[in-house]
């Protein structure tokens, strides 16, 4: 039975979301029950077997060192009264263009609910590819009223999200766009849909609109223009068909076995890629996301705690494939919630889903060296009260581009250790009364400790073998005591300081009846607008397993006392909400875009210094259009790049009675696409 949308009854969202976008998208996350049902509360003998002594010590010591140093230790210039300069509310479009941070000094966009991408005053934009647009070879023009998949295949996939532009060696002008394609909304895609019926057809072209596509794009001398270079060698499409090779410690797990794979080495496709990252080595990582929602009749409590339904799903794609039904194939679904690895340089490269990086709802997975050369990647589990991740690679990196040092940089995750998250606060836990109040000592801070998973063929979690940790990984967090956390989405450390930050969406369920209310690190109950974290490595060695943290923002309107900027007067920043990607630009500032305002406009792109007088300075930089998430951001010296994902994704639109027409009016289809802003006058961006 078809389930109304939820739309007409005007059900509560996380955030400003449509019920379109909360059901295909991430499979209703925000109305299924919490799937952490764990009471992992506790520091028992299980944190005392996983925790070294060693460890406890140098976590206090991350304490101690923050406490004595002040604001140094983790911020290293406090706000300034002379920084604030003239001029109104940002958010409210006042400001001189030359305010701000370097990279920052433009006058902020106003939030508002345009069906159209805002740029500053003195910026441009274009699209640079749309959802359909022919990149390989023999792929014809799109045309929505002539789909195949046959032809999507070689297209341009649905929803973009994540981004990377990669350098392309020896051809002038050129760089290799990557993109995520996480998923597909039927009712936009094609004239008429029927949800109870979908026909084959349908669902094979969802199968290839999603994943993952390159594409060479040729940038325009003068400007920041960039235009997709079609039939270029290396452009490809990945899809959910496509050959994935698992590798890793639990590659070839009975877990891991299917009756089309008795190996359990080869996966078919990639589903629900979200953001991902960029090695040092020039290679692109895809988080497998909300993959749950595409298995039906899932049972037992492992499906369960991955949210994988006992029903039919939405797309019913169990009809047309038995490896979608998880009581044909039970195994199935545990290939999926992986990172994929992918080398766009060589289009023979079987793209990677690395075990050894756990399996979750993987936001994103951002590495970045130790000062030996290992690999350090943070990685976010996207629900409400699950947990932070990092994993660290023994291995080193070899530096150059010579067939051996790529080939030994393909190992490098798939050996080290996987980690989670403890965070504890250091204010006495009645300062903390869920509001966003600020603790007496004027921050929401502490100490934190990874507590390590598993390393290799070991496990370091009691009563687990290192393949479940590995494949069940949220049950492992569970048992070590994990911090519950709100929706931890991207994490990306910062390549001038090293401190990592984390995105923390929302989540509407904290602090209610049968929820852990409050901590630290989640101050605020019943969370509607997130915050951003800000995490330093003990000594500022990533592979050390102490941290201190603080909010590095606490979102929302600004002249709501619930909300923090880092210190910086509230009076001078652009309203926020909902985290979600976040990157840095050649300057050190970080750069945030939003997935479900909640504040009711429309989503945007944010930047904000992190370091310097200005820190904590927010200024909005562009808004979406209607129904749309901002996602991928890139920040180059010359332009900036977002996905533009789902837009019209309005409860009740569909492709004949559309909530949007962007990017083409009136009259066409709505297309997911790529967007470049760049400066009119050709100068860098925000200087
Ligand atoms: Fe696909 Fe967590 O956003
Ligand atoms: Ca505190
Ligand atoms: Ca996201």
């Amino acid at each position: 039975m078809r389930r109304l949308l939820p739309l007409l009854t005007k059900a509560p969202h996380a955030g400003g979301r449509s019920a379109l976008t909360c059901r295909y998208r991430c499979g209703d996350a925000c109305f299924h029950e919490v799937p952490n049902t764990s009471d992992n509360e506790y520091v028992g003998d299980v944190i005392a077997g996983a925790l070294s002594r060693r460890s406890m010590m140098r976590a206090a010591a991350v304490v101690t060192v923050t406490a004595a140093a002040g604001a140094t230790a983790l911020v290293p210039g406090a706000p300034s009264a002379e920084a604030h300069g003239a001029g109104g509310h940002p958010g409210h479009g006042h400001g001189r263009p030359s305010d701000g941070a370097r990279g920052l000094r433009f006058r902020p966009v106003a939030p508002n609910r345009d069906d159209k991408v805002t740029v500053p005053e003195g910026y441009a934009q274009h699209v640079v590819i749309r959802w359909g647009e022919p990149i390989l070879r023999g792929a014809p023009s799109f045309d929505p009223d002539r789909q195949s998949a046959r032809a999507q295949a070689g297209q341009f996939g649905y929803n973009n999200d994540f981004l990377s532009l990669l350098p392309l060696r020896g051809e002038r002008g050129r760089q290799l766009l990557v993109a995520n394609h996480e998923y597909t909304d039927e009712f936009l895609m094609f004239k008429g849909y029927d949800p109870e019926n979908p026909t084959r057809e349908q669902v094979e072209i969802a199968w290839a609109a999603h994943g993952l596509s390159v594409v060479a794009v040729q940038e325009e001398h003068r400007s920041g223009r960039l235009t997709p270079v079609t039939r270029h060698p290396l452009n490809r499409r990945l899809t959910a068909t496509s050959r994935f090779e698992l590798t890793g410690p639990a590659a070839g797990s009975a877990l891991l076995r299917t009756s089309a794979d008795p190996a359990g080495r080869t996966v078919l496709g990639t589903l629900n890629n979200c953001a991902g990252g960029t090695t040092p080595w020039g290679t692109t990582l895809h988080g497998e996301e909300n993959f749950n929602q595409y298995f039906a009749n899932g049972s037992g409590p492992t499906d369960k705690r991955y949210g994988i339904g006992s029903g039919a799903t939405e797309r019913k794609w169990e009809r047309f494939d038995d490896r979608f039904d998880a009581a044909k194939e039970p195994n199935e679904s545990h290939r999926f919630g992986w990172v994929v690895e992918l080398d766009p340089h060589d289009p023979d490269f079987t793209p990677a889903k690395r075990t050894a990086l756990g399996r979750f709802k993987h936001e994103a997975a951002q590495p970045r060296l130790t000062s030996d050369g290992r690999p350090v990647v943070y990685m976010g589990d996207d629900e409400r009260f699950d947990y932070l991740y990092k994993f660290v690679s023994s291995k080193r990196m070899k530096k150059g581009g010579s067939r051996a040092a790529r080939e030994h940089n393909r190992t490098l995750l798939d050996h080290g250790t996987l980690y989670v998250a403890k965070l504890t606060g250091d204010s006495p836990a009645a300062e903390v009364d869920g509001t966003g109040k600020l603790p007496n000592d004027g921050e929401f801070d502490g100490s934190g400790v990874w507590i390590p998973l598993a390393t290799g063929e070991v496990s370091h979690v009691p009563g687990m073998s290192a393949e479940e940790v590995y494949v069940f990984t949220r049950l492992a967090g569970d048992k070590v005591g994990a911090t519950k956390m709100d929706r931890p989405e991207d994490v990306e450390p910062s390549p001038r300081s090293g401190r990592v930050y984390v995105a923390l969406t929302n989540n509407s369920n904290r602090g209610k009846s049968g929820y852990p209310g409050a901590d630290e690190a989640n101050p605020r109950n019943l969370n509607k607008h997130g915050h951003v974290l800000e995490l330093a490595e003990h000594w500022d060695d990533p592979s050390s397993d102490g941290f201190a943290w603080r909010l590095f923002l606490v979102a929302g309107d600004p002249t709501d006392p619930a909300t923090y900027f880092a210190g910086f007067p509230k009076d001078r920043v652009s309203p926020i909400s909902c985290p979600d990607n976040v990157a840095f630009d050649p300057h050190g500032n970080l750069w945030i875009s939003t997935d479900g305002n909640a504040l009711g406009t429309h989503d945007g792109l944010y930047g904000v210094a992190t370091q310097g007088s200005r820190r904590g300075e927010l200024k909005q930089f562009l808004t979406v259009p209607t129904g749309a998430e901002t996602c991928g951001p890139v920040i180059q010296d010359r332009r900036v790049l977002v996905a533009v994902q789902h837009p019209g994704e309005v409860d009740g639109a569909t492709v004949e009675k559309p909530a949007s027409t962007w990017p083409d009016g009136p009259g066409r289809i709505v297309r997911p696409s790529v967007v470049a802003v760049y400066r009119k006058d050709g100068r860098d961006i925000g200087v």
